[in-house]
């Protein structure tokens, strides 16, 4: 099948939008500011950053230099570049975990579009925050409406995936990702003026190395790994649409600058309105559907600005869904031959039937969650690392990384990270999440 059959960006800034998308996502509004805040403030942000730039971004330019070498989805990719041996297995682990993440990603992204619609419809003007609470209480127990939500979020996803690379995904990513910024922009400037905004922002961002533990330390090199979209083959299968002319190192590090920015932003917003609030700042998942509202309960312009920040993280989540259905389609389009219409139907409906339980179940979620993200996004990234230092012959992973004209800059650093650091700091990772280390 030539490329063209396969599709691919217009060009380096469709790619950039569209794996920033992948990137930014519940994990950078949702779970960095709070992993933060629970972890030494400041001090766990200096860790983020080194983790992002010793692991993060070698594995993610590891992924994307597979992925354009081989013009194919991870399994495919891991077949053409080994040619013999088991590595296409670590593919096959790439799109099973896309298949479980998105399953209960649907569920979540959904509460989030039942929120944006009643906030949007003037629904929370005039509750207090015991409705505020049960709202959320209802909604959870109520498997019916998670389903329905949950089903309407997934529409959106397989229309999206279903028109193709550029004119679906790539012109999603350019309209979602401006409107998440500008949206976020907006938020900033209400947090910032709050009351206790410095009180916030102090929690956030003043290093507390006291608080600074060891399992914080891990925690920092989970969170890079799960924000930037790492260790299923999603990098593997966006790669896989971009020309093979210029230098990756550009776009990559524009994506991981744009990642960051929005993961410490969204702090930037949040920890304001708790202060301003006195709201509880590590409250775990209910931080952000139950007591967040609790701020815009009280602040002028109610219906506005909870529309806003559901919106944001609608968008947020959609652009990262979309990554993940796109890995499971592109395999159904290159190795099963299977056109992209029929596989995103089809993919995407199996996928919302696996997330019914996670729907009807926390447990179930929970269980999908720890397994995908702990166990299987780390050891498809150690053997991604692994394989494209050690495995992929050097001429191969240098062209992939420089493209026919581009040139050498950052090339040798990277492999230094991917060979030496990478792949230790990936393993620890792993072996404590199977409770190995301790
Ligand atoms: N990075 C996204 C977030 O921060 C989640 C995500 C999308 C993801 N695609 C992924 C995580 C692939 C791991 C692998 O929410």
């Amino acid at each position: 099948m030539d490329s063209n059959a396969r599709g691919s960006w217009s060009g380096h800034l469709g790619f950039v939008l569209a794996a920033a998308g992948s990137a930014i996502g519940l994990g950078n509004i949702w779970r960095f500011p709070y992993t933060a805040g629970a972890g030494g403030g400041g001090a766990f942000v200096l860790v983020y950053l080194g983790a992002v730039l010793l692991v993060g971004v070698p594995i993610l330019v590891s992924e994307v230099v597979l992925g354009r070498a081989t013009q194919r989805n991870p399994v495919g990719a891991f077949r053409a570049a080994s040619g013999t041996g088991g590595w296409p297995l670590v593919g096959y682990i790439g799109v099973i975990a896309g298949f479980v993440i998105l399953s209960y990603y649907g569920v979540v992204a959904g509460w989030a579009l039942n929120y944006l619609v009643t906030a949007a419809s003037g629904g929370l003007s005039g509750m207090d925050s015991v409705q505020m609470q049960s709202m959320f209480e209802d909604l959870t127990s109520s498997p019916y409406r998670q389903v329905a939500w949950q089903a309407l979020f997934m529409v959106a996803t397989i229309l999206v995936v279903s028109r193709g690379i550029e004119a679906g995904i790539e012109r999603a990513s350019k309209v979602l990702m401006p409107l998440l910024l500008g949206f976020l922009l907006v938020l900033l400037g209400y947090a910032l003026t709050s009351e206790k905004a410095m009180e916030g922002l102090s929690f956030f961002l003043e290093p507390r190395f006291e608080d600074l533990t060891w399992t914080s330390v891990l925690a920092a090199l989970g969170q890079a790994f799960f924000s930037l979209s790492l260790g299923m083959g999603a990098m593997i299968t966006y790669g896989s649409y971009l020309e093979r002319r210029r230098s990756v190192a550009r776009p990559v590090m524009t994506i991981v600058a744009m990642d960051t920015s929005i993961a410490i932003l969204a702090g930037l917003v949040i920890f304001p309105l708790v202060a301003t609030y006195s709201l509880d700042p590590s409250s775990g998942p209910g931080l952000v559907f139950v007591v967040l509202p609790q701020a815009f309960l009280r602040m002028p312009a109610t219906s506005l600005l909870a529309a806003l920040f559901f919106g944001l993280l609608v968008f947020a989540a959609l652009t990262s869904a979309i990554s993940l259905l796109e890995v499971v389609v592109a395999f159904a389009v290159d190795e099963l031959r299977w056109t992209r219409g029929f596989a995103s139907w089809v993919g995407g409906g199996l996928i919302f039937a696996l997330g019914v339980p996670s729907a009807v179940s926390s447990g179930f979620f929970g269980w999908a969650d720890r397994v995908a993200s702990e166990v299987m996004l780390p050891a498809g990234g150690f053997f991604i690392a692994l394989f494209v230092a050690w495995v992929m012959p050097v001429d191969v992973a240098k062209e992939g990384y420089r493209g026919r004209e581009g040139g050498l800059r950052w090339y040798s650093q990277w492999r230094f990270c991917l060979r030496y650091v990478a792949p230790v700091a990936v393993a620890i990772i792993l072996l404590q999440n199977i409770g190995l280390l301790d």
